[in-house]
């Protein structure tokens, strides 16, 4: 487990609470609105985004849109309006930072190295450890140049001015921002630009760019799946609904899930790609309704409800579904400890280079709080239901890990200290408040 980041030294303690009870939104999608404003940088005119994710990692990427020639202007509805450059991307005057954002950084490498405009893309002590190489190799396969530390695999990453090309490439793991970093590049090469991955990773912009009148083509292989679009091309200025995010959705039903309670997210996000892990809470005993299904912008949305009337079983998460709930298996970790058996999470390796090694880290919390639990090399196991007890815990810089390890201290006897607890900030701002009332 990586050491706590520099800035991240703020501490939480939670007291056990009553039941939760919860009807109301979430903040807006993390992941629909970081494309949203990069495609709203790209288009020929003005964008409306309504509910704009809160969190510091889609604040950061309207800055980089400004460094990149857009201009923002945030409303007080929490709307966001961004005046965009027609694909024509100014040079940033300084080194752009994407601080804890491994989307942006991906998506960004893809856009700047497409427009072919020099830059410099860094990020925080957390994103200078992730692996660049994933991205850059394949845009490297289209004529893009880039320079980086480690070889080419870490930020700072220096972006050169090159030829783009339209071309195949295939990726080694699914990912959604490599495959993404490709489309975006894709958009401004002559000809079809076609991404395969051995798995479907979440397809928010295939759907979004299809909904700004991009030519996109999607098919199933035998093994993998394919994306391809048409450049050039430039996405139309719209107006765009992000709907709640899932994966913070997935802390308040967390809440309502350990607590006995029962919580209603209105219109979440309920792409398939996102939310595989209402499944699991299904399949672990939880009770799961979705009424008034809608689609805003291509995306499926509706109002969700989860409560769990009796106690929870353990369960086995692995295999194709993990892309589709990969960022809720801390969550998922952390609800097998209040689960009756043994809970496998496995084919999950991609845990190890998120904001932190969310492996370690939740072995590591899970562990100090009582939990009887253990690694694997892809992934980890927890045998529940486990004797909690008052502990302290570090969040390791993560947002996922702080929130995870808050959602299970509401069963723990006693406080649970959570070190690095602001970093819940980075995509859910308002998570620490909506906690229920101690009970003692
Ligand atoms: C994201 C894709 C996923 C996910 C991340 C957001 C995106 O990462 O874990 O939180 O917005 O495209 P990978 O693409 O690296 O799997």
């Amino acid at each position: 487990v990586r050491g706590p980041l520099p800035g991240w030294g703020s501490r939480r303690v939670v007291e056990p609470g009553g039941p939760f009870l919860y009807d109301g939104p979430v903040p807006g999608d993390k992941s629909i609105s970081h494309r949203a404003a990069l495609l709203s940088l790209l288009a020929p005119g003005t964008s409306h985004i309504l509910h704009y994710a809160p969190g510091e990692d889609a604040s950061t990427t309207l800055e980089a849109v400004q460094a990149l020639g857009g201009r923002v202007s945030r409303e007080s509805d929490g709307s966001v309006r961004v005046e965009g450059t027609g694909g024509r991307v100014r040079e940033p005057e300084d080194v752009v930072d994407a601080r804890n954002s491994g989307t942006l950084a991906r998506l960004l490498l893809g856009i700047l190295g497409g427009s072919a405009t020099y830059a410099v893309v860094t990020g925080d002590a957390s994103l200078r450890q992730r692996p660049m190489r994933r991205v850059l190799e394949p845009l490297g396969q289209l004529g893009g140049r880039f320079a980086g530390r480690l070889g080419g695999d870490r930020l700072p990453v220096v972006v050169l001015p090159n030829p783009v090309r339209a071309g195949e490439v295939r990726l080694a793991v699914a990912s959604a921002q490599v495959k993404t970093a490709v489309l975006l590049w894709g958009l401004f090469a002559s000809g079809e630009t076609a991404v395969v991955e051995p798995a479907l990773s979440r397809d928010h912009t295939e759907r979004m760019l299809a909904a700004a009148g991009v030519r996109v083509e999607q098919r199933s292989l035998g093994v993998g799946h394919r994306v391809a679009v048409w450049g050039p091309a430039l996405p139309q200025p719209r107006t765009w609904r992000v709907p709640g995010d899932p994966s913070s959705a997935a802390f308040v039903f967390g809440l309502a899930v350990v607590t006995g309670g029962k919580a209603t997210v209105r219109h979440m996000g309920v792409n398939p790609l996102r939310s595989a892990y209402l499944d699991v809470l299904q399949e672990m005993g939880a009770h799961v309704e979705v009424e008034e299904p809608q689609v805003w912008d291509g995306e499926p949305v509706a109002h969700v409800t989860v409560s769990a009337p009796q106690p929870l079983r353990a369960v086995r998460v692995a295999g194709a579904r993990i892309p589709s709930l990969i960022d809720e298996l801390p969550l998922l970790a952390a609800l097998a400890a209040v689960a009756h058996g043994r809970t496998e999470i496995r084919d999950a390796q991609e845990l190890r280079v998120k904001e932190t090694d969310r492996i370690a880290a939740m072995v590591e919390g899970l562990s100090r709080m009582g939990v009887v639990c253990g690694p694997y090399e892809d992934g980890l196991w927890v045998q529940g239901p486990a004797r909690l007890r008052p502990a302290q815990v570090e969040a390791h810089g993560d947002h996922r890990v702080a929130m995870a390890l808050a959602v299970l201290a509401q069963r723990s006897p006693g406080p649970v200290e959570i070190l690095g607890a602001q970093a819940a900030d980075v995509s859910f701002p308002g998570f620490w408040q909506l906690l229920p009332a101690p009970t003692r």
